[in-house]
């Protein structure tokens, strides 16, 4: 049997729980974990969305420099996650150093690529607008960085390893079992 909930907060899931790198004026380099993180427009061009709270530390950043940078996490990462998350930068800490995260240079923003993290997204604000709680903010995606083993034959995006990092509302999950590839039902 079904019933309607009370609450109904954050009913989709999982998303990524990615970590997003911004910089201040003087390119000191941020870190926020988010879990509304999404693709809007998939392909001519590439867009992305991240929700993210006004009051955050990475939204000023964010809206005053037009950069940012997607990077998924694994489940090695998880702790560093969580920390990143748990604390804001506002205050001058620098979490690359306090959680031992190492920056590299992008190819294309002033945001650092986190090298531990497999997937790096090089987003430029293409839009900001206020939903409701928190900011929807689009970023057209100038450039992807994958390791080797998550690029598939035609040079694009395969996120076919285990141990992605997801978030499940309050609890972070690692992607196990790949079940298919699109289309396969339809070709068997
Ligand atoms: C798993 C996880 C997911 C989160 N998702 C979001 C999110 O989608 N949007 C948001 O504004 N904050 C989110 N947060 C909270 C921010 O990461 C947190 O407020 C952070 O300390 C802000 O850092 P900053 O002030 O340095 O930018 C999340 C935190 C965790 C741990």
């Amino acid at each position: 049997m079904k019933r309607l909930l009370n609450n109904m907060y954050r009913p989709v899931n999982p998303s990524p729980a990615a970590l997003i790198t911004s910089v201040d004026e003087k390119g000191k380099p941020n870190i926020i974990t988010l879990g509304e993180v999404f693709n809007v427009s998939i392909k001519q061009p590439v867009i992305m969305g991240i929700a993210i709270r006004p009051a955050t530390y990475s939204h000023y950043l964010i809206k005053k420099t037009g950069e940012y940078v997607i990077n998924l996490t694994t489940s090695s990462l998880v702790e560093k996650v969580d920390l990143c998350g748990s604390v804001s930068g506002r205050n001058g800490i620098d979490k690359f150093a306090e959680f031992g995260l190492t920056p590299e240079a992008s190819s294309f923003v002033k945001p650092p690529i986190i090298k531990e993290c497999p997937v790096n997204i090089e987003c430029r604000v293409a839009g900001i607008q206020t939903v409701g709680d928190h900011d929807l903010i689009l970023g057209e995606v100038m450039a992807v960085h994958a390791e080797d083993d998550m690029i598939d034959e035609q040079g694009g995006l395969n996120l076919g390893r285990p141990g992605l990092l997801v978030y499940v509302t309050g609890n972070y999950w690692a992607l196990g079992e790949k079940l298919g590839s699109h289309g396969f039902a339809r070709r068997k």
